[in-house]
């Protein structure tokens, strides 16, 4: 199970995000909603301590999740990428197993079998010589993919995955998200405009600043809690009337 608890982070004083509390089982997809700048990937980066925080306690199966971070696979907001980085699909990819191999051993068979796999499942095995900045918002976004399987994490972080991507891509992806989950891992996903989408997810974490809501669907998107976290234009949008 993973734990949160009264997480909060300042930027320069000002508050990002307050009191956030909540549990998760293992083999669930949970979606992480909220308007821009709610506090949704600041969130991600509190919970991973990639940024500090005023409070909080993480963790997992009962221990500080900062002590088991082999077990968390991370992929950030695209835009917060070096695609200009000059580096291929397949280093990307096995950079995600310098963790188990060590910096300066040489990759295993096995790490290379695993990076193998992981391109294949998600159909970019052909495009592995090719430069990460050479690819489309797509394949970008299935070599981070790929990325997450190759540490054989047990926590999954996905920020904006669905951003600027095809269909193709996007059934990927949610192909992937069902076989981690039905191992057991926990998948937490940002996304703001989840559209038809929203039934793949086992449950929501709806944010403004504050947890508004945590729970399943029709638990969490209501007209009041959109209407509380997103404010009078979604609801006027819904109407049509804009
Ligand atoms: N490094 C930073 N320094 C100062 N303020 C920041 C920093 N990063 C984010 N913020 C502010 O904190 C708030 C939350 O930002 P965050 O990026 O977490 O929101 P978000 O929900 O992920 O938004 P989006 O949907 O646009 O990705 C925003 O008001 C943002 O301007
Ligand atoms: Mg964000």
């Amino acid at each position: 199970m993973l734990e949160v608890e009264h997480l909060a982070v300042n930027y320069r004083g000002i508050s990002a995000i307050a009191d956030v509390s909540f549990c998760l089982e293992p083999g669930q997809i949970v979606g992480i909603i909220g308007p821009n700048g709610a506090g949704k990937s600041t969130m991600v980066k509190a919970i991973l301590g990639l940024i500090p925080s005023e409070s909080g306690i993480i963790r997992y199966r009962s221990r500080a999740l900062k002590e088991q971070l082999k077990q968390v696979a991370y992929v950030p907001q695209r835009s917060q990428i070096d695609w200009d980085y000059p580096t291929t699909v397949w280093n990307v990819v096995l950079m995600a197993r310098t963790r188990h191999t060590g910096w300066f051993r040489s990759h295993s068979r096995q790490s290379k079998e695993i990076v193998k796999a992981a391109l294949e499942r998600v159909g970019m095995w052909s495009l592995r010589e090719r430069q990460i900045g050479e690819l489309s918002g797509g394949q970008q976004q299935r070599v981070f993919l790929a990325r997450s399987l190759a540490q054989e994490a047990e926590l999954f972080f996905f920020d904006e995955p669905f951003v600027g991507v095809d269909k193709k891509t996007e059934a990927i992806i949610f192909e992937v998200f069902e076989d981690l989950k039905s191992q057991g891992k926990i998948l937490l996903v940002v996304g703001h405009d989840l559209g038809e989408t929203t039934r793949k997810y086992d449950r929501f974490l709806l944010l403004n600043k504050q947890l508004i809501a945590n729970g399943s669907r029709n638990e969490v998107i209501t007209a009041t809690n959109i209407q509380k976290a997103y404010g009078d234009s979604v609801i006027l949008l819904q109407r049509g009337e804009i």
